[in-house]
């Protein structure tokens, strides 16, 4: 590994999300730690749903102190490091908001940020091998794109691009946010209205368009 992280890597266990904060409550985590699995059978997803999780993917739990970590705009700065990563790695990915990443309009990775006591906790999903097939959202993965990749060779550059877009400046962030995102300009759903998507503001809310109106959306799931 190329950095002075930690690694602790496992074969085949619940979750390394869950790990993770068994490791803090345990008072057994420090700064820059990084849990990897090659499966789990127990995989979370945001909003409680299950994240499939076989072998030939990159399933994997940042650990950080959180000192300095707890601003909201650090989701949008995992994303862009994500999508920075597949990108030099010949996957030709687009943000969905708020992180999820996207290969021809289909999952390719999805980016799940929790707080545990003093610790933030990044974890990232990243089909390689296998793409699971789920009810919401069609999926695909690294291997239709760029042959050969691994777990472990993608997550030496995802290293590399967490530890330079975490201490980005947002106005960085949210230049490479948005043109990598996938729908500005387009039609979204929000709460069952259309609305356009006009981009982010500098605190990272959403900016809508819904009629002639403007609004700003924090944490909700946006459609498209
Ligand atoms: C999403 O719903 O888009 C976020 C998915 C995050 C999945 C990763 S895989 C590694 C880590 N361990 C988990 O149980 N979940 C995250």
């Amino acid at each position: 590994m190329s950095t002075n992280y930690n690694l602790l890597s496992y074969d085949k266990i619940p979750s390394t999300q869950l790990l993770a904060a068994e490791m803090i409550a345990d008072g057994e985590a420090s700064d820059k730690t990084i849990i990897m699995a090659a499966a789990q059978s127990a995989g979370r997803g945001r909003n409680t749903r299950k994240w499939v999780s076989h072998h030939g993917n990159l399933y994997a739990s940042f650990i950080y102190k959180a000192d300095d970590e707890r601003r909201p705009t650090l989701s949008y700065a995992f994303a862009v490091a994500a999508a920075e990563t597949l990108l030099s790695l010949g996957v030709p990915v687009q943000i969905k908001w708020p992180n999820d990443l996207l290969a021809d309009e289909k999952k390719i990775a999805g980016i799940l940020l929790e707080y545990c006591r003093d610790f933030l906790i990044v974890g990232i999903g990243i089909n390689i091998k296998t793409n699971p097939t789920v009810e919401l959202y069609k999926t695909t993965k690294t291997d239709n794109y760029a042959k050969g990749l691994t777990p472990a060779t993608v997550l030496n550059e995802l290293i590399k691009g967490f530890d330079k877009w975490r201490k980005a400046d947002f106005s960085a962030v949210r230049k490479r946010w948005m043109e990598l995102s996938i729908n500005l300009d387009s039609i979204i759903k929000y709460r069952g209205k259309s609305a356009i998507y006009c981009g982010l503001n500098e605190n990272g809310a959403m900016i809508i368009q819904v009629g002639d109106k403007y609004e700003l959306v924090y944490g909700d799931e946006v459609f498209t």
